[in-house]
């Protein structure tokens, strides 16, 4: 069992500062000893180093801001993630960072696994394109690059559209814009919002996710995670909270179904702010993205 743990200290793709301290207090708190304890051997990637890839000069383009700083760090990082990925006998669990790294993290994974399917746990859509952003910040577009709905942004060129709609699915969406709303529907992909949660049951709603992008459970599957799908009062510590998310244990039990397929080959986990709210808040939210990814590498309650 062996796993390459990534770190990826980067802010960029949001405005406000703290975000790029995730991974840190992620490691401070002992994941790679928890992890060691559960039989993973683990190499660590800090990538302490990619702030230096900002320019002095990143002017708004095409309504996306920081567009250079985003593109320089994520390409960068993505043929990390693939050199990890590609021998297919390494788990690979990415720690951010806000969620402009999936640019990084989908494009690394999917280069090396391209059957494999996206499940994104969030409670945005992460699906604007440069022409609907509202924010202009860029971890609410990366996946109509890594979709290929956006493609003439002069910066992400690089980026190729290695996920297919139909390999795409989201579980606990509760505060999608009007644009992203419409481009789901055009594209067909299935979402699971929090009413999908509350009407059917966690269990009942990864059955459906699963069924939607894998359905003879053979591919192998990439989860993106982004804290803010849990309750604020599970996760505080996050940029862009919404209130009426999963709970402890639905968050939990995404994690432990997708491990027990066997088919989980990468996770991330991002948007942890610990320098957002106070400092239990922060501790809290550190220690629960700790036990998401131990859920995803099977840690059994049993
Ligand atoms: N939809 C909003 C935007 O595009 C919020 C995105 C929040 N994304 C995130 N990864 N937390 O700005
Ligand atoms: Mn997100
Ligand atoms: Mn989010
Ligand atoms: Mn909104």
């Amino acid at each position: 069992k062996d796993i390459s743990v990534i770190g990826i200290p980067f802010n960029g793709g949001q405005p406000r500062e703290g975000v790029q301290g995730g991974p840190q207090k992620i490691i401070e708190h002992g994941l790679l000893e928890q992890l060691d304890t559960m039989g993973w051997k683990s190499t660590y990637q800090p990538n302490d180093d990619v702030n230096q890839l900002c320019p002095v000069s990143d002017p708004v383009v095409m309504n996306l801001k920081n567009p250079k700083y985003v593109s320089a760090v994520t390409n960068k990082v993505a043929q990390q993630v693939l050199e990890s990925a590609r021998s297919h006998d390494k788990f690979v669990l990415t720690l951010g960072g806000d969620h402009s790294i999936a640019l990084a993290t989908v494009s690394g994974i999917f280069g090396a696994y391209p059957d494999a399917c996206l499940i994104w746990v969030d409670a945005h859509a992460d699906i604007n394109k440069p022409e609907t952003t509202d924010s202009g910040n860029i971890h609410g577009c990366p996946l109509s690059f890594l979709t290929g709905i956006s493609t003439n942004h002069p910066d992400f060129q690089w980026v190729k559209s290695v996920v297919k709609p139909e390999r795409l699915t989201y579980i606990g969406l509760r505060d999608v814009d009007d644009g992203e709303k419409e481009i789901l529907k055009e594209l067909g992909i299935k979402a699971f919002s929090m009413h999908h949660v509350d009407k059917y049951g966690i269990g009942k709603v990864v059955e459906m996710a699963l069924d939607a992008v894998n359905p003879n459970r053979d591919l192998p599957i990439h989860l993106s995670f982004d804290v803010d799908a849990l309750d604020p009062s599970v996760a505080p510590s996050t940029g862009t909270p919404v209130r009426g998310g999963l709970t402890f244990r639905e968050g939990h039990y995404i994690c432990e179904r997708l491990h027990e397929t066997g088919l989980l080959v990468a996770t991330d986990i991002v948007e942890v702010n610990p320098a957002l709210e106070d400092e239990e808040s922060a501790f809290r939210t550190v220690q629960v993205a700790c036990s998401l990814a131990r859920s995803c590498l099977g840690e059994s309650l049993l």
